[in-house]
C-alpha cells in the first residue's frame, strides 16, 4: 500500500524537518517525504534537503502580494506532489484559510512551549523570564489562530536553576525531536477523532 505523502515546511534550520525524515526512513513513521518548501532561500534546512535528495521548493513570500497569494501558490505545489500531510517544522509564517482549508485537519505544528502558555515567538524565553517550573514542546493540528489548534502531543521539560532562556530551548529541541515523529505516527496508525478541541485516539 502507498505510504501517506508529507510535505514539510520550513523557514530555517530544519532540525525537526530532520527529524522527521529519518523518523520516516527508519520505518518508524510509517509516511513518505514528498517535498520540502521553505519560503527563504538562504534557510540552512533547505540546503540539506536537496543534499539529502528529497525534493525542494523556495516560495518566497517576499514574491507576492498577499498571504492567500503565497499560500495559494504553496498549495499548488503541494498538491502537485500529491501531498496528504503538511508538516510546519519552524515554519514562520501564519497560514490564511486559503491554506487551513486545503488540508483540513492535516496540517501539523510544532511549538517550543506548553501551549496555550508562550505562543508566538521565542516561547523557550518567553517561558523562561515568566519563571514557569516546567515548560516543554508541542505537537499541534493547525487552525487559524497562531499555535491554537487541537493538541496531539506534549512533552514536558523542567527548567533547571541555572538555566536560561538558550539551554531551556536546547533541551526542549531534544524533545521535540521525540515529539513530532510521535504524534505524526500516532495520526497516521491508530484511529482517532476531534471532540471539540481534545484530540481522541481509539
Ligand atoms: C523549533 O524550536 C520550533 O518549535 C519553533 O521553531 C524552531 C525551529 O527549529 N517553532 C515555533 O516557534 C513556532 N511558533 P528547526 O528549524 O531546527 O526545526
Amino acid at each position: 500500500m502507498a505510504l501517506p505523502r508529507l510535505g514539510i515546511l520550513i523557514s530555517g534550520t530544519g532540525s525537526n524537518m530532520k527529524s522527521i525524515v529519518a523518523a520516516c526512513e527508519s520505518g518508524e513513521v510509517p509516511a513518505e517525504v514528498a517535498i520540502v518548501v521553505s519560503n527563504r532561500g538562504d534557510a540552512p534546512g533547505i540546503q540539506w534537503a536537496d543534499d539529502h535528495g528529497l525534493e525542494c521548493l523556495v516560495l518566497s513570500h517576499r514574491e507576492y502580494a498577499t498571504r492567500e497569494d503565497h499560500d495559494r501558490a504553496i498549495t499548488e505545489r503541494l498538491r502537485d506532489a500529491r501531498v496528504e500531510w503538511v508538516c510546519l517544522a519552524g515554519y514562520m509564517r501564519l497560514l490564511s484559510a486559503v491554506f487551513v482549508d486545503a488540508f483540513p485537519n492535516r496540517i501539523l505544528n510544532i511549538h517550543p512551549a506548553l501551549l496555550p502558555s508562550f505562543a508566538g515567538l521565542h516561547g523557550q524565553q518567553q517561558a523562561w523570564e515568566y519563571g514557569v517550573k516546567i515548560s516543554g514542546c508541542t505537537v499541534h493540528l493547525v487552525d487559524l489562530e497562531l499555535d491554537h489548534g487541537p493538541i496531539v502531543v506534549q512533552r514536558a521539560v523542567p527548567v533547571l536553576a541555572d538555566d536560561d532562556g538558550t539551554r531551556l530551548a536546547e533541551r526542549i529541541l531534544v524533545e521535540e525531536h521525540i515529539a513530532y515523529p510521535e504524534a505524526l505516527k500516532a495520526l497516521l496508525t491508530r484511529p482517532w477523532r476531534l471532540d471539540g478541541r481534545r484530540v481522541l485516539f481509539g
